[in-house]
């Protein structure tokens, strides 16, 4: 699958988001180490926290698929600035990503930028922080 593929999916599901509120619609396309790929848009709620970026939702379908290691993912958000993932996000991708996986921001028109996981997140904590913990109850 192209980097284009993954921008179509991306687009196709940005046109679906739920965002009443902010009316700025999100799209998010994950490829998974399998080559299948998973796509997420935002969802808001009248409480306002509550609300879920498109992000949360393409990772909730690849885990959901049986999958656990992101190959690269693309997000997708209008406007002119760039829809660089949210902290809480970059959080959630770090989980099943490595340091050099590929994160693709878009506008409509392509990809604008592409970043490492670890531009975005330097010095990330993560799963190997919680091994030694682990082991050691085991
Ligand atoms: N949003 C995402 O879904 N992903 C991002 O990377 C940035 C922001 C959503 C959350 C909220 O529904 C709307 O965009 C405005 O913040």
């Amino acid at each position: 699958m192209s980097l284009n593929d993954l921008f179509e999916a991306a687009r196709q599901v940005q046109a679906k988001a739920y965002a009443p509120y902010s009316r700025f619609k999100v799209g998010a396309a994950v490829r998974g180490e399998s080559g299948a790929f998973y796509t997420g848009c935002n969802v808001e709620n009248a409480a306002y926290p509550v609300g879920t970026c498109a992000e949360a939702g393409a990772l909730a379908a690849l885990v959901a698929a049986g999958e656990r290691r992101i190959a690269e993912i693309l997000i997708v958000g209008d406007g002119e600035g760039l829809v660089t993932p949210c902290g809480a996000c970059r959080q959630r991708i770090r989980e099943f990503a490595d340091a050099d996986v590929c994160i693709h921001v878009a506008g409509p028109e392509g990809v604008r930028r592409t970043f490492t996981l670890d531009e975005l997140l330097p010095l990330a904590f993560g799963p190997d922080n919680l091994r030694v913990a682990r082991e050691r109850a085991e």
